[in-house]
């Protein structure tokens, strides 16, 4: 039977990764695992929720016309992605392929902290940007 999944993490676009991170500390968040992600062109800095392990991911993008670049333009700050965690990535995207499930990429690619991702796109999730992590092993 399949493991319904977690929340691992919500995406939340911004212009100016300091400036949220002060926003999210004044609010009692710790800032964790700053890093940059070249592929990807964001900073990322991660707050974990509560006791976690699910996280607020602050992106910033370090290109204008990355992803999250073309995304703050178009639609402003705000959230850009869910994030569910599953325990087998690899299965989870054969059985949403199997019924013609679109991805942003077939690949799985390796974002923050080492984590496989892959994205389902909006069109096929409800509007939603889907990001599904693998959990590890
Ligand atoms: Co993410």
């Amino acid at each position: 039977m399949l493991v319904s999944p977690d929340l691992d993490h919500l995406g939340i676009a911004v212009r100016d990764l300091d400036a949220a991170c002060q926003f999210y500390t004044a609010l009692g968040f710790a800032v964790e695992g700053r890093e940059e992600v070249a592929h990807e062109q964001v900073r990322v800095a991660m707050l974990p929720l509560g006791a976690g392990p699910a996280r607020i991911e602050l992106l910033q993008p370090t290109a204008a016309g990355s992803a999250v670049g073309r995304f703050l333009e178009k639609r402003g700050e705000g959230l850009h992605h869910v994030a569910l965690r599953v325990p087998d990535l690899q299965a989870a995207m054969a059985r949403l392929q199997a019924m013609g499930v679109r991805l942003v990429k077939d690949e799985i690619q390796i974002g923050a902290g080492g984590h496989r991702y892959v994205f389902v796109h909006p069109a096929s999730a409800g509007g939603v940007l889907l990001e599904l992590v693998e959990a590890k092993r």
